[in-house]
C-alpha cells in the first residue's frame, strides 16, 4: 500500500533505521512477492534514470535498496496470528532482542521516530516494552490493552495485558500499538503455540507471560498515529503526509478548501 508516494513498509524500514536497526525480517505470505523486488536493487531503471539525468529520482530509488544480508524474508504458511508470525522469525532472530513493527500503524509529526523514542526509554528499564496510546473506552476491544501497575508519566509498568477484551472489560484505555521491543524469552512462550483471543496465537499474550519475569513496561510515544490498517485511517494519513510535502502542500490544500466551501454553501 502506497501512502503518498511511498509503501508503507518503506516508512517502517526508515524508523527502524533511525533507530540504529541495521538487520531487517519480513515475515510475509503468499501473493506477497513485489516486496522482496522493491527492496531489490533495479539496474536497468538506474541506468535508464541516470542517462536521463534524473538524479532526483535515482537517489529515491538508491534510498529503497538493501544491501545483501542485511534483509530477509520468511513466509507465514497459515493465517494463525501476530504472534505466530512473529514466532515463524525465531531463527533468524536468535537469542537477542528485537523490534516488532507492524507496519500498518503508522507514526508521524513527532521530534524523534517512534521506534527511536522506545530504543532510548528501552536503555534504562530493559525488559520488554511495548508502544502505548490511549483510546476511547468504545474502541478498546479492537486493542491490546494494558492493565497499569505504576504509571510513570511516559513510562507505565504492566502488572496485565488483555488482547482484544470484550466490549466493558477493559482493565484500562491504554492500547497497545504495532512498535515492540521484546526479549527472547517472548519466541519461548510463542513455542507453546496457545490460541487467544479470536483462536490466534498473540503476541500479547507471548509477552504478557513476562511480566513477572523480565518485566513489561508500556511507553506512550509523541507523534500522531494513523491506522492504515483501516480505510478511514488510511485517508487520514494521506491527507496528513500530503499536506506536509513541500511539492504538494499548496494544491492539496487548495482542493480541500474548495471542496469544504461548496458542502458547505450545498448545506
Ligand atoms: C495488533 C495487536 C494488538 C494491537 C494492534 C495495534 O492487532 O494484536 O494488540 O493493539 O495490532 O495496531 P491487529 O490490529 O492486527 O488486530
Amino acid at each position: 500500500m502506497t501512502l503518498v508516494d511511498r509503501p508503507l513498509v518503506q516508512y517502517a524500514i526508515d524508523e527502524a533505521r533511525a533507530a540504529g536497526i541495521k538487520e531487517f525480517i519480513f515475515v510475509t505470505s503468499r501473493g506477497k512477492s513485489a516486496l522482496e523486488d522493491y527492496f531489490d536493487h533495479s539496474p536497468q531503471l538506474e541506468q535508464e534514470l541516470r542517462r536521463k539525468g534524473k538524479d532526483d529520482l535515482l537517489e529515491v530509488l538508491r534510498s529503497t535498496n538493501m544491501d545483501s544480508g542485511e534483509i530477509a524474508y520468511m513466509r507465514q504458511h497459515k493465517a494463525l496470528g501476530l504472534g505466530h508470525a512473529v514466532w515463524c522469525a525465531r531463527r533468524l532472530i536468535g537469542n537477542e532482542p528485537f523490534a516488532v513493527m507492524l507496519p500498518d500503524d503508522v507514526i508521524a509529526n513527532s521530534d524523534k521516530p517512534c521506534l527511536q523514542q522506545m530504543v532510548e526509554a528501552y536503555e534504562e528499564t530493559g525488559g520488554n516494552m511495548v508502544a502505548a496510546m490511549e483510546v476511547p473506552r468504545d474502541k478498546a476491544s479492537s486493542y491490546g490493552i494494558l492493565d497499569l501497575k505504576e504509571d510513570l508519566g511516559a513510562l507505565v509498568q504492566v502488572k496485565g495485558m488483555v488482547e482484544k477484551p470484550a466490549p466493558g472489560t477493559a482493565p484500562s484505555n491504554l492500547a497497545v500499538i504495532g512498535r515492540y521491543i521484546l526479549t527472547p524469552n517472548v519466541l519461548k512462550s510463542l513455542n507453546k503455540m496457545k490460541a487467544g483471543a479470536g483462536g490466534e496465537i498473540q503476541l500479547t499474550d507471548a509477552i504478557a507471560a513476562q511480566i513477572d519475569g523480565e518485566g513489561v513496561f508500556g511507553y506512550r510515544f509523541r507523534g500522531e498515529r494513523f491506522d492504515c490498517g483501516s480505510k478511514a485511517g488510511f485517508l487520514q494519513a494521506t491527507v496528513s503526509f500530503g499536506l506536509a510535502r513541500d511539492d504538494l502542500k499548496d494544491e492539496l490544500l487548495r482542493y480541500l478548501e474548495d471542496m469544504m466551501a461548496s458542502k458547505n454553501a450545498a448545506q
